[in-house]
This record gives structure tokens, sequence and C-alpha cells, in this order.
């Protein structure tokens, strides 16, 4: 990530490249617009963040400049100025500026907006549009000229053709003609719009036909606009970019939404789970502990933000079946008979059947179900050994038994950190799975709990 800052004092170069340190950017300064003008026609840059009131060229003439060369044209321009009156910053909105952030806020606002523009400008760059169009000279034409502002570009000579594409590649945008051979716009965009995973795409219809009803005709059937050839390619620039920016919010909404949502399920998951283990003494705050063990180990093995997640919920559900076991057992002084030793096995299975119909929770299921399964076969319910036991549940099954042996029970005092990394070893490879507890001792290390001496001894 490259940005240039524009400033003719270089206190205000050092405020701004300071205010930017945790974008890790690589900053470039330049002390008037001609400087950066040239600055930027040799090195790529991601955002210029310029100074408007500046000797040689000021930054509306360097907004100006940019704006005019194709190739530069899609780097993101920041204003910044002391001398904000409505003529100077609209001057600077015209010659196409992104943002304009006075030098009073720089301090509150400049980094979110950085981080904002570096953003949708980045999703601008990865967008892929279909032209489709059966004339090789059109295509040429519009794809040449898009591909200059950015965009990935994919061609079809006729509606037939463009599905085929759009089984295979993925495409943000379709710019569509209407007459063609095979099969026209008219049915294309009939058919695309029927197919549920697409109809959310923006397509663009092109014609020579400037008849109103067919125009009106395209719009009922979900284009989402209607160009007149022959017409300038920059316009239709200006209208990709609008369509595509309505569809960034559209999505950036939903992604919103959809944290929101589960960051609430994870609230409710908890408090159920609080609510279980107040019926139990000894085995408080043990979810929480298993589930921060389980995520700092899916961490630390180097899975996706989704997948520490998962595991992360997995882990805190994973005695959910507790709920159907009644308190007579659960909180029984001294150790269980065996017919009470099989009733507390069942609560795997009866956790299982709790989560099975939310789907949302899909990824907790196999958590759930399989945490008491020995990597020898003998544990429960299932009796499955070895790697067929689903990989989160042995992980969830190493810090499980750390954190039942680091708290006291009814039948046994709370172990040592030591002690417990004692038992962990001796049943590694028979209880619990090898590989499962080599990372469980290398995140303890990481922790500093376990100290890089001892891990050897337990290895
Ligand atoms: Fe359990």
């Amino acid at each position: 990530m490259r940005i240039l800052v524009v400033d003719d004092s270089s206190s205000s170069r050092r405020l701004i490249a300071d205010i930017l340190s945790p974008i890790e950017a690589e900053i470039s300064e330049a002390e008037n617009g001609q400087d950066a003008f040239e600055t930027v026609q040799s090195t790529h840059f991601d955002a210029v963040i310029t100074d408007i009131d500046m000797p040689v060229m000021d930054g509306v003439e360097l907004c100006k400049r940019i704006k005019e060369k194709p190739d530069l044209r899609g780097i993101p321009i920041i204003m910044v100025s002391k001398f904000d009156s409505d003529k100077a910053i609209n001057r600077g909105f015209e010659a196409g500026a992104s943002e304009y952030v006075p030098k009073s806020q720089v301090r509150l606002q400049l980094l979110e907006r950085v981080q904002h523009i570096i953003s949708e400008a980045s999703f601008y760059q990865d967008q892929t549009i279909l032209v489709v169009d059966d004339s090789y000279t059109t295509l040429k034409l519009i794809s040449g000229r898009l591909s200059r502002y950015g965009f990935r570009v994919k061609t079809a000579r006729n509606g037939e053709e463009a599905f085929k594409i759009l089984g295979q590649t993925q495409i943000n945008l379709v710019l569509s003609d209407v007459f063609m051979p095979v099969m026209d716009g008219i049915e294309f965009l009939h058919t695309f719009k029927q197919t549920e995973y697409q109809k959310h795409i923006p397509v663009i219809t092109m014609s020579t036909n400037n008849d109103r009803r067919s125009i009106r005709k395209m719009q009922e059937m979900g284009s989402a606009a209607y160009l007149i050839k022959p017409f300038n390619i920059d316009s239709l620039v200006v209208l990709i970019e609008k369509l595509l920016s309505d569809q960034y919010l559209l999505l950036l909404n939903e992604k919103e939404q959809l944290e929101q949502e589960q960051r609430a399920m994870l609230d409710n998951i908890t408090s159920l789970i609080t609510a279980l283990e107040a019926r139990d003494l000894y085995t408080k705050g043990h979810s929480e502990n298993v589930s921060k063990i389980a995520a700092g180990m899916a961490e630390l093995e180097g899975s996706s933000e989704e997948e520490v997640e998962q595991v992360k919920r997995g882990a805190l559900l994973h005695d959910i079946g507790k709920i159907g076991i009644a308190d007579s057992i659960l909180n029984k002084p001294g150790r269980l008979n065996d017919e009470e030793y099989a009733e507390i096995k069942r609560h795997p299975e009866i956790g299982y059947r709790i989560l099975m119909p939310i789907s949302r929770l899909e990824d907790a299921h196999s958590i759930v179900h399989y945490h008491h399964e020995r990597f020898d076969g003998k544990g429960y319910p299932s009796g499955i050994a070895g790697k067929d036991i689903p990989k989160w549940a042995r992980i969830v099954a190493v810090a499980d038994t750390y954190d039942a042996l680091s708290n006291e029970r009814s039948y046994k005092r709370a172990f040592s950190p030591h002690e417990a990394f004692e038992v962990i070893n001796e049943v590694k490879g028979s209880q619990l799975c090898p590989e499962s507890v080599e990372l469980f001792f290398e995140y303890m290390k990481k922790c500093g709990i376990l100290q890089k001496e001892t891990l050897n001894e337990h290895k």
C-alpha cells in the first residue's frame, strides 16, 4: 500500500504520516502539485492526500491533472486544507476529489476516510465486467477502455456465450447489447434475472434503438440502465462506478447485518451456557475457558478468521447437552456409579440433537457430538478413532481436558498447569490426538504458561 502526501508544510506532512501509521502504508511526500504529478506518473499509489493551497501547482490543479489521465484517474484523492470555503471545496470535488477533510478535523477523520476510500478503490479493481455484443469492434473498443480504467473485462458475442462465461467466472456487472444472433439481449436479460444467485448483478443494456417503449420494457425486465449507441465511454464508466458503488453499499450493509446477527447469536449462546453452568458449582466458566483455548489453538494453526469463530462457538457449546442431565447426577459429590456415568455419557448426543435443527450453528454440531471420542477409539458416543474424529472435536477435547484438570471437581482437586501438562502428555495418542496435543503445547508456550524447556520434556 502506497500513499502520497502532498503539502508545502513539512510539519503537516509529518502529522499526516503519523495519523496514517495504523494502516502500515508506505508514505511518500511531495512539496507541491507539480512534484506530486511527476511522482504519480512514475510510481503506483493507492491514494493521494493533498493540501489545496500550495505554491507552483495547487491541489485542485493536481487533482484535475490526475483525473485527466486514464491510467491515473482511478487513484482516490483526499483533499486536506484549512482554506475550507465552500468555493474551494466545490472546486476540489469538481476536479474529481473523493473526499475533503478540513485541517481542524484531520486527527479525528482522516484515518477513517482513507481506510474507507482504499477499501472502496480496491473493490473496484476486483470487479469483473462482462461485455456482450455481436460486434467485434464494439467489444474491442469497450473492453479496451474499461481495462484501462482498472476493471477486469470478459467478452461474449451473444447471450448464449455470456451464460457460458457466467457459469465459469464471477461477474459483477453485465453490459449487454440488444440485437444479437443466437440469443438476443431481451432473452438474455429475461433468463438472467430469473436465476436467483445472479439476479442482483446489475445489467446495463445498450442499443441503437432509442424507442421509449423498448427502453421501458428493458427496464421493467430488470435492466439497471439503458444506453443509446453511440455513447461516451467516460459516462459509461461513471455509470458503472455508480452501479457498483450502490452494489458495494448493499453488500456492506448485508455484511454488517450478518455480523450483528452473529454477535447477537453468540451473546444468546453465552447466556445459555452461563445459565447451564450456574447449575453446577464446579464448571463455572469452563465452556468459556475451553472456547478461548480452542480458538487460540485454531488461530495459531493458521485457520481463517471465520474458522476461528466457528471453533469458538462450537467449543462454547460443547457441553450444551448437559441441559438434559438431572441435577442429582450433575451435582453428585464424589464418584458416579456405572448407571450415573452412563447417563452423563448421553450429553454429547443430547447436545447434538438440540443443535441439529439450527443450521446457522452447523459448524458446532460435530464439536458437540464428538468431543468425548478418544483417539484410540474407546470414547463415546460413537467410538470412532484417529482422524475419523473431526479435527475441531479433537482440538476441543484437549482444551476440555486441560480445563477440567486445572479446576477442582467433586472427585478431585485442581491440578497446577505443570501437573495438567504431565497428564495430557501421558494420554497423548491414547485419549488425545497427538497433533492436537502438540498444537496445545505450542499454544501454552505462546501464552507463557508452558516454558520452552518444559515443552521439550513433554515432547
Ligand atoms: Fe463434555
